[in-house]
């Protein structure tokens, strides 16, 4: 017999076998992943390296997380922090993603981080380092598998600081990724009594370096500290080098300015120093095997968005153990992710209270076309996480 509470009660049974306790017969409804990266423009390469590195991770698990075989949905989000809440909207309300993971680019990623919030939606952020992420837009369901803007900018602080360096000039691109580096840099590289004399800036995604490297060779600072990343970090490492200022003005970075980078920088990156919580010569089984197996699944060498990408699917991967697959879990699903080591081919890590990792941010200088690691610069660094209640 039916009646009219039928379909409440079999759409009731369908939602309980998406999850434990299903029985034999009945296959968990697949987890809808929706991925959010770019695919054009100066970050093209990192998002596929990003989605590559994920499903490698899938692919190793046999297709499966938390025993949920993956249906996968995919935007670009082209880098645009304007189509960011569109894109983002457009993943949970059209496509009713179980998850977002995304993006590369802070400004885009602050607006998944307010459309999370407000959906209640899952997120993972694989690459954007924007701050407030893990700051005051912290909550319980928003995790990052990559970086806070502040780490390796505070590292290379330190760092300059170390080699004597007093009177430098910071270079960027004006967004928050570039703003919230070059202020960890600042924060640790004055607390060391250096000076920033000139922070010079042009903005995102524009290559029109020629004005800013004129005024950098008349203002003759001991050093220059820049971020740049993707195709623009390919032009500015050549430019800088073709202005003959390599030579006389000693050129540092975030990591992102020489990461996936090398080839097309040629004998122009050389090395260059930088600082980042991976590199090419880690001495670790974990890594060796997880570059054998991108070389064989993509015929390409893994960079550092490769890694975040993996580790965000390991993240995703352990927090849907915990809860067997039901990600409406969700504070099960933090706690487990909360004592986790994640065993990341950089090095294990774990996340913070803010759900920021925890990591080593290795000191790297160009060898060839290796990001040669040649020390550890700062020692399981946690991203201050300023603002973050939870
Ligand atoms: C960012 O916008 O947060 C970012 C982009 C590329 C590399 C690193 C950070």
């Amino acid at each position: 017999m039916t009646t009219r509470r039928t379909p409440l009660i079999l759409g009731a049974l369908a939602a309980a076998f998406a999850f434990a306790g299903a029985p034999a017969w009945a296959q968990p409804a697949k987890l809808k992943v929706g991925l959010m990266l770019p695919y054009t423009g100066t970050f093209a390469a990192l998002g596929t390296a990003i989605e590559n590195g994920f499903r490698l991770y899938v692919a190793e698990q046999g297709g499966k997380l938390g025993g949920r075989e993956i249906e996968w949905f995919k935007v670009d989000d082209e880098s645009d922090p304007s189509k960011a809440t569109d894109n983002a909207n457009k993943l949970i309300k059209r496509d009713n993603v179980d998850v977002l993971v995304g993006s590369v680019h802070s400004g885009v990623a602050m607006a998944m981080a307010r459309v999370a919030r407000d959906s209640g939606t899952m997120l993972i952020v694989p690459n954007a380092g924007a701050d407030a992420v893990t700051g005051p837009m912290c909550a319980q369901h928003i995790f990052r598998s990559s970086f806070s803007n502040w780490q390796p900018g505070y590292a290379m602080g330190e760092v300059m600081a170390k080699k004597g360096h007093k009177k430098v000039v910071t270079i960027t691109w004006k967004y928050a990724a570039g703003d919230e580096s070059v202020k960890g840099f600042r924060e640790a590289f004055e607390k060391q009594g250096g000076q920033v004399v000139k922070d010079l800036s042009l903005p995102f995604p524009g290559v029109e370096f020629q004005a800013l490297l004129t005024e950098i060779a008349s203002l003759k600072p001991d050093a220059v500290y820049t971020f740049f990343a993707g195709g623009g970090a390919v032009k500015f490492v050549k430019d800088y080098a073709a202005a003959g200022l390599k030579a006389s003005i000693p050129l540092y970075g975030a990591g992102f300015l020489t990461d996936g980078t090398l080839q097309a920088q040629g004998a122009a990156a050389d090395g260059l120093l930088t600082t980042l919580h991976y590199g090419d010569s880690l001495d670790k089984p974990r890594d060796k095997d997880f570059r054998l197996a991108y070389v064989k699944a993509y015929k390409l060498q893994p960079d550092v968005y490769a890694v975040q990408g993996y580790d965000a699917a390991q993240m995703l991967g352990i927090g849907l153990a915990a809860v067997k697959g039901d990600i409406g879990k969700k504070a099960e699903f933090a706690a487990a992710l909360e004592k986790a080591r994640i065993d990341s081919p950089r090095g294990a890590f774990s996340l913070g209270k803010t759900h920021n990792p925890v990591q080593d941010i290795y000191l790297r200088q160009v060898v060839g076309q290796e990001n040669k690691v040649i020390g550890v610069a700062s020692k399981a660094l946690a991203d201050p996480g300023r603002g973050c209640r939870m």
